[in-house]
């Protein structure tokens, strides 16, 4: 479904996105160009971003330790 009429992103897209690495939607604004024209998917974005970070919970491997 698309998430920004205006530059073609869709939840994929942002999903995607926030497997590499996106965690705020100024930075998938700077990798997808969501919500940079008209701003009226900006809401729908953050939803979309929301859900992908939930989405992501307990599929992230982070590390247990690091060595010092
Ligand atoms: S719909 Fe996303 S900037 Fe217009």
């Amino acid at each position: 479904m698309y998430v920004c009429i205006c530059n073609n992103v869709t939840e994929r897209d942002i999903e995607q996105a926030v497997r590499d690495g996106a965690r705020t939607v100024d930075c998938l604004a700077d990798r997808l160009a969501v919500s940079t024209c008209c701003g009226q998917c900006r809401c729908y974005a953050e939803e979309s971003l929301q859900s992908a970070l939930g989405a992501l919970d307990g599929s992230e491997e982070l590390p247990l330790a690091v060595a010092v």
